[in-house]
This record gives structure tokens, C-alpha cells and sequence, in this order.
């Protein structure tokens, strides 16, 4: 049987292209030992484009990446354009314009791979972080009040709707039950000072959890669960939050399986399309010399497989992963990995051939 999907490809700034192409690489490798097909259709979206030509993303490119079974991104993030505009109208925008309410964020520790947290290894971190993605501060309006004056007021909203906290905690307690482990969900939110915000999505919270009665649930205030997560890692197993407080626990999360050369993420809509990442951005001081760390584009296309429903494939893509990271490569640190950018590619698709 011959499985085809069309990805949507962004390499965007800095290091982006060149992690993507090794994503690419592996994935054709793939193909080449497994009946799936990829056809990859390449969007010259990112911060060149939009200094040379002043556009960001269209409204035909937004149509079109709907219509791609996934989309493989790069990073979005230019020394030369002032922070905010690639963000929220690339990045952001292709998360709220396809809806992409999950942000999936595994927090493992592969065999072989140094972490800084001290007498903890693989068996100790082993999470995932479900970040709502498409609401909060992210989507939250708000302004300026006599600006640059000394009397300046700076307003910033965050924005909470019932259907969107919902659809996100009830992902995460299907996500626990799938994967079968602990069974514990833990709520990371801030209900001793975000008397409104948190408020909701603690009341969600227990709402849902009488319909899964095999699930343990947990309430962690935020600033705990970033102690929790260095101090005692091994207690988790889901995690679930909102979308600026998800941004900032996974870069703990990211750190602690290992460093952004590693980490990737999904922004997903379970009844549409999904884009998948490495975290770690654009890195343009690295950009151009091979010397960045593939693995989290490699990792990310691993996610997308899986997303795809090519469970085999990905499982196989897994286990290259897990061997090149198992004693081969020294560090997952840009120009420490004892190879270049290329390299780490070919061997894993090498591990799959
Ligand atoms: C991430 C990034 C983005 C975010 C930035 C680049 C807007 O940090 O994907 O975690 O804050 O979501
Ligand atoms: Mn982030």
C-alpha cells in the first residue's frame, strides 16, 4: 500500500533551512525502506523574504498550508527585523489561522544524552507538556496609555474562553490515558494570584476530570512546577497549561532532556492539520556552517510521522534517533556534536536504510 502526504515546507530564518533539510533528508530515507510517500512543497516564508519584499505571509500561502496533510517548520526569528513582527505575524499567525490549539511538547531524555540536572537520567524525565496555543496573553489585546510619558500605562489581556481551555484540557486527559504510564495530569497555573484566569481553567479542570475517573489528577502553581520540574522531574507525566506559561516550561523542559539542539514540538488541531518544529529557533549567529543540531528537526519529523498515523515509521525513526544520540554524537550542543550538520543527518538516515 502506498501512503502519500503532502507536507508544507518553511525553513524560515537562520538555521531553520538547513535543520529542515535534514528533517527531509531522514524522511526521504524513510520512504526508501517503508511504503510512505512524502511530496514536500517549499514556502519562502521568514525574515529574508519579508526585508527583500515586505510580506510576511499571505492570505493564498495560509489557504494553501491548510490544505497540507502537516507542515515542517524551520524557525522564525531575524537579527534584522524588530521582535514581534515575524513572531506574531508568521508564527503566531499560522497557529491561530489554522487553529493549531495543542502545542505538544515531549520532555524525554534519550540514552547517551548528558542532562544538567544531577543524578537524574532517562528513567527520571519522561513528560509531555500540553500548552494551550491558540489564546492567553498570546491572543490577549490591549495598549498604551500616554505613552513615553512619565505617567505611561502599559496594558496587556489575556484572553481565556471556556471552549478553548476546555478543548485543551480534554486533549491532555485523552493524551494520559493514551499513553498509558502514570495516568497523573498535572494543571500548572497561578490560581493564588490569577484569581480569574486560573480560576477557569481550574474549575475546567475538575470538571473534566470526573469523566476520567483511571486519571490522577495534580494542581501545581507555576513557579512550584518550575522548581518541581528540576528538583523532581520523575513525578511527571502530563502536564497541562496555558499557552505563556507553556512557553516558559518547556524551555526548563527543553534544558533538562538535554538542550534545544534536541527538543521539538506540534502545534496540532486534532480535527485538521498540524506543524511541527524544532523549539530551539533561529540561532543566526550558527546560521550557514554546519554547525547546528539537526536532531530537533529530526525529531520533529518524527512527531509529524507519528501525527500522520505511519506508527511503524515513526517507531523506526524513533529507534535511528535513539542510536545516533546513544554514544555516537558527543554533545547535542551546536559545533560540540563532533559533526557537522550533514553528518548527524546521514547517520540517521543511514540507521534506517
Ligand atoms: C516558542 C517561541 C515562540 C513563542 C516565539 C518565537 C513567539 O518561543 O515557540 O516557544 O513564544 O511561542
Ligand atoms: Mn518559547
Amino acid at each position: 500500500m502506498n501512503r502519500s502526504y503532502r507536507i508544507g515546507v518553511i525553513g524560515g530564518d537562520g538555521t531553520g533551512p538547513e535543520v529542515v533539510a535534514e528533517g527531509i533528508k531522514v524522511l526521504k530515507a524513510l520512504s526508501r525502506t517503508t511504503g510512505i510517500d512524502f511530496e514536500f512543497t517549499t514556502f519562502d516564508i521568514g525574515g529574508d523574504r519579508y526585508l527583500r519584499e515586505g510580506l510576511l505571509t499571505t492570505d493564498e500561502e495560509i489557504a494553501t498550508l491548510k490544505t497540507m496533510d502537516a507542515i515542517f517548520l524551520g524557525a522564525i526569528g531575524h537579527p534584522d527585523v524588530r521582535p514581534g513582527i515575524l513572531e506574531r505575524d508568521i508564527l503566531l499567525r499560522l497557529r491561530f489561522d489554522l487553529d493549531l490549539y495543542i502545542n505538544l511538547r515531549p520532555v524525554v531524555l534519550f540514552e547517551g544524552v548528558d542532562t544538567p540536572l544531577k543524578g537524574k537520567g532517562p528513567e527520571d524525565i519522561d513528560f509531555v507538556v500540553i500548552r494551550e496555543n491558540s489564546e492567553g496573553m498570546y491572543a490577549g489585546g490591549g495598549g498604551f496609555f500616554k505613552k513615553g510619558t512619565p505617567d505611561e500605562v502599559a496594558i496587556q489581556e489575556s484572553v481565556n474562553t471556556r471552549k478553548g481551555v476546555e478543548r485543551c484540557i480534554r486533549y491532555a486527559f485523552e493524551l494520559c490515558r493514551k499513553r498509558n504510564r502514570k495516568k497523573i495530569l498535572t494543571l500548572c497555573a497561578k490560581t493564588n494570584v490569577l484569581i480569574y484566569e486560573s480560576d477557569l481553567w481550574r474549575r475546567v479542570f475538575e470538571e473534566t476530570a470526573t469523566e476520567y475517573p483511571d486519571i490522577t489528577v495534580n494542581y501545581q502553581h507555576v513557579d512550584a512546577l518550575c522548581m518541581w520540574m528540576i528538583k523532581n522531574p520523575e513525578q511527571f507525566d502530563v502536564i497541562v497549561t496555558n499557552n505563556l506559561f507553556g512557553d516558559i516550561i518547556t524551555d526548563i523542559g527543553a534544558i533538562i532532556q538535554g538542550g534545544l539542539g534536541i527538543a521539538a514540538g506540534g502545534n496540532i488541531n486534532p480535527e485538521g492539520t498540524a506543524m511541527f518544529e524544532p523549539i530551539g529557533g533561529s540561532a543566526p549567529k550558527y546560521a550557514g556552517q554546519g554547525k547546528i543540531n539537526p536532531l530537533a528537526a529530526i525529531c520533529a519529523a518524527q512527531m509529524m510521522a507519528a501525527y500522520l498515523g505511519e506508527t511503524d515509521g515513526a517507531n523506526r525513526l524513533l529507534a535511528a534517533i535513539k542510536q545516533v544520540v546513544n554514544g555516537n554524537i558527543q554533545s547535542m550542543d551546536a559545533g560540540r556534536m563532533g559533526y557537522s550538520t550533514s553528518q548527524v543527518g546521514d547517520m540517521v538516515a543511514d540507521c534506517l536504510a
